[in-house]
């Protein structure tokens, strides 16, 4: 029960947004935790979406999620915003408090939480992370990094002013894509922030045989549950760490801040989620 006295209420705002993970992944943690809240698809259109979360509370919700296209939106639309929130311009995660709409961007926390997991101690000596892409996630992802003391961080995008922007921004390095041979050399991390990989898009086609033996690669995509990208670090014997891993951990700070609960992201779930991924392909 929430302190209103009635069964929290929850919902993941998007449009359109029958596709998304969220209730799968909520529903399981409310289930297993045994809170009687609910978390629920929002099909909001962009017209209609500052109305929407400004009645947040009147339309008896506590909090929810937010997805494509709305993320910038909802930035806009907070009357309060957490540092990360604040640096990444784009909201994921609102919750009413004090009367207040409060906005956070998860996604850099998801995947600190997706490396933590599945890549242990992968930041003990940061070094150098190198990141391909330059969108809204590549801007989470070097945030991430910079939140963990990445020595250096070296962006890389098809299109060299987004990175140059987003390099100097974040007071980050830009490298051409001619000269991803020599930047693998010394890279501790690698991670694929582009659409690249993905089921209906072009493979991402870069040659890892530079990466050191120590290093790790990080793919954002999760469908398919493993890109060409990880199947080639895999096969070179590197340590991976799929996107799935980001989804769910991103979901960890809404949850418990809807429902006074921090959940766990266990291989229970993974396997579910994996399970869904698979059934949809
Ligand atoms: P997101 O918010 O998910 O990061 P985005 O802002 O659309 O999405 O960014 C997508 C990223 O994938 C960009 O870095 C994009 O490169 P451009 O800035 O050059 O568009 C990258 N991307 C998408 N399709 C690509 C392709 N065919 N080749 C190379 N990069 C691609």
């Amino acid at each position: 029960m929430s302190s209103t006295g009635k069964t929290p209420k929850a919902c993941v705002i998007g449009w359109p947004v029958a596709h998304s993970r969220s209730p799968l992944i909520h529903r399981f943690w409310l289930e297993r935790l045994r809170i009687a809240g609910t978390y629920e698809l929002a099909a909001v259109t962009p017209a209609d979406f500052p109305d929407f979360v400004r009645g947040l509370a009147q339309h008896g919700f506590v909090g929810g999620n937010v997805t494509l296209p709305h993320k910038q939106m909802a930035f806009a639309s907070c009357d309060a915003l957490t540092e990360t929130a604040a640096r990444l311009k784009a909201v994921n995660t609102l919750w009413i408090e004090a009367g207040k709409l409060w906005g956070d961007n998860t996604d850099a926390a998801g995947f600190l939480g997706a490396l933590d997991q599945d890549a242990p101690k992968w930041d003990a000596d940061p070094g150098t992370a190198l990141v391909l892409g330059a969108g809204g996630a590549a801007r989470a992802i070097v945030h991430a990094l910079q939140l963990r003391k990445t020595k250096r961080i070296l962006l890389s995008n098809r299109t060299r002013a987004r990175a140059i922007a987003l390099a100097s921004e974040f007071g980050v390095e830009v490298v051409d894509f001619g000269d991803l041979p020599g930047a693998m050399e010394g890279a501790a991390l690698l991670v694929n922030t582009t659409s690249l990989g993905m089921r209906g898009q072009p493979p991402l086609t870069i040659d890892i045989t530079p990466l050191p033996a120590s290093a790790v690669v990080s793919d954002i995509v999760y469908v398919p549950l493993e890109t060409p990208l990880l199947e080639a670090a895999r096969a070179r014997g590197l340590r991976t760490v799929s996107g799935i891993g980001m989804l769910l951990h991103q979901a960890v700070p809404g949850f418990t801040r809807w429902f006074g609960a921090t959940p766990s992201v266990t291989a229970e779930l993974r396997g579910l989620a994996e399970a869904d991924i698979r059934a949809a392909a």
